[in-house]
């Protein structure tokens, strides 16, 4: 039987991840979905020299800001992390995530800058899901909150109901027939009027969509800043890791779209648009990317860039190849914007950063930084 060391802890912080930080003498236990002032035990599932990470077993003080999660899985899934307080202080949560994180890796304070953009609602918003599976264990369901176990939840309130209901009517189907291999996922999401499920395949294989449709527009909205379209009428825009060019579609001019997704799954939102599959992060990029910017070249321009959460890490080099006038930069992943921002700061300042709250409940969000040349 596998040996589980139990901690006492007391949380005196929350961090970037919205994990509850304890620390005892020199040791540091990381609690997710505790709260400050909260003190109880944990079980340590994964630990390094001085620092552990454990997962709540029984809370002996409670913070006042804790909540009954309105879901029975909570705990056990990996799903969600702040369904155990509402929803005002979740987003001063985030809020605090975001500051923390420009704080230590930039030691600027972005608070006069940051303009906070909350969701119209906390569940039936998303419209992809993704689920594991275990054939020989005859287990399809969520990863644990440990990442180390499948947990089988049924219903999903986060889902919006066409995806939730089809995910419910998975498990008393015969799943196992399409599973390919013995551990593997599946993607259950709505295209068009229609709701899909593709097996073991790429995450968004088919072309990627914003899972909060409601928040994207409210992103859509942020771009389409009267001032930021009469700047940019008629010209030459960029729009990396692009998509369907979601983000560029209503600007007044062409935009060169850039993902890598191929050509045939691409559905340009506007005639206005061009489409070019390049592989972004492979080591040719900028030289591909500097060669079909060729035929557009418009210095002072702008240039978006919206990657997945592993980011960009030779922004610099493309902002260099197409010579921007101002950079959007729309991130899931605030660690990896704050690592891709050092590399142009020295050139472009900060004007705004906005944190749109499109996955309530978790502990992500998209940040959208607007940035104009010094
Ligand atoms: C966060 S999505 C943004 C899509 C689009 N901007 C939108 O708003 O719908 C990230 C995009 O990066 C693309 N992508 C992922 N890996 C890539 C790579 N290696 N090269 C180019 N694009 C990639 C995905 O296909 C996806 O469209």
């Amino acid at each position: 039987m596998k040996e589980t060391k139990t901690v006492k802890f007391k949380v005196s912080s929350i961090d970037s991840l919205c994990q509850g930080v304890s620390k005892v003498n020199d040791s540091i236990t990381f609690i997710g979905k505790t709260l400050p002032g909260e003190e109880g035990e944990a079980v340590v599932y994964s630990s390094k020299k001085n620092v552990s990470f454990a997962k709540v077993k029984s809370i002996s003080k409670k913070s006042p800001q804790r909540q009954e999660a309105n879901c029975p899985h909570f705990i056990e899934c990996g799903g969600c992390q702040l369904l155990h307080t509402d929803y005002e202080n979740e987003l001063e949560i985030k809020k605090s995530s975001l500051l923390e994180i420009f704080m230590r890796q930039h030691k600027i304070d972005i608070s006069d800058k940051f303009i906070q953009i909350s969701a119209p609602r906390r569940n039936l918003y998303r419209n992809r899901i993704q689920l594991q599976y275990d054939k020989r264990r005859n287990l399809i369901g969520f990863r644990s909150e440990d990442s180390k176990s499948i947990i089988p939840v049924q219903k999903c309130d986060i889902a919006i109901p066409e995806v939730r209901d089809l995910m419910l009517s998975l498990y008393s189907s015969d799943w196992k027939k399409f599973a390919k291999k013995a551990n593997g996922h599946v993607e259950i999401y709505k295209k068009g009027n229609e709701v899909k499920t593709t097996w073991d395949s790429r995450y968004a294989h088919e072309g990627f969509s914003q899972v909060f449709k409601e928040m994207n527009d409210r992103l859509l909205a942020l771009l389409c800043d009267p001032t930021l379209i009469s700047k940019y009428k008629g010209r030459n825009i960029v729009d990396l890791f692009g998509g369907n060019g979601n983000l560029s579609a209503f600007f007044d001019g062409s935009s060169l779209v850039i993902d890598g997704t191929p050509e045939k799954f691409i559905n340009l939102v506007s005639p206005c648009q061009s489409y070019k599959q390049i592989n972004l992060y492979a080591d040719d990029a900028v030289s591909i990317f500097k060669d079909a910017w060729k035929e557009f070249k418009d210095d002072n321009s702008l240039l978006i860039v919206d990657p997945p959460r592993s980011g960009i890490k030779n922004l610099d080099e493309f902002a260099q190849a197409c010579k921007p006038a101002e950079i959007i930069y729309v991130s899931c992943n605030p660690q990896t914007l704050a690592r891709d921002l050092k590399t142009i700061l020295q050139d472009f300042s900060i004007s705004k950063i906005y944190q749109l709250d499109f996955f309530p409940g978790t502990r992500h969000y998209e940040t959208v930084v607007f940035l104009g040349k010094k």
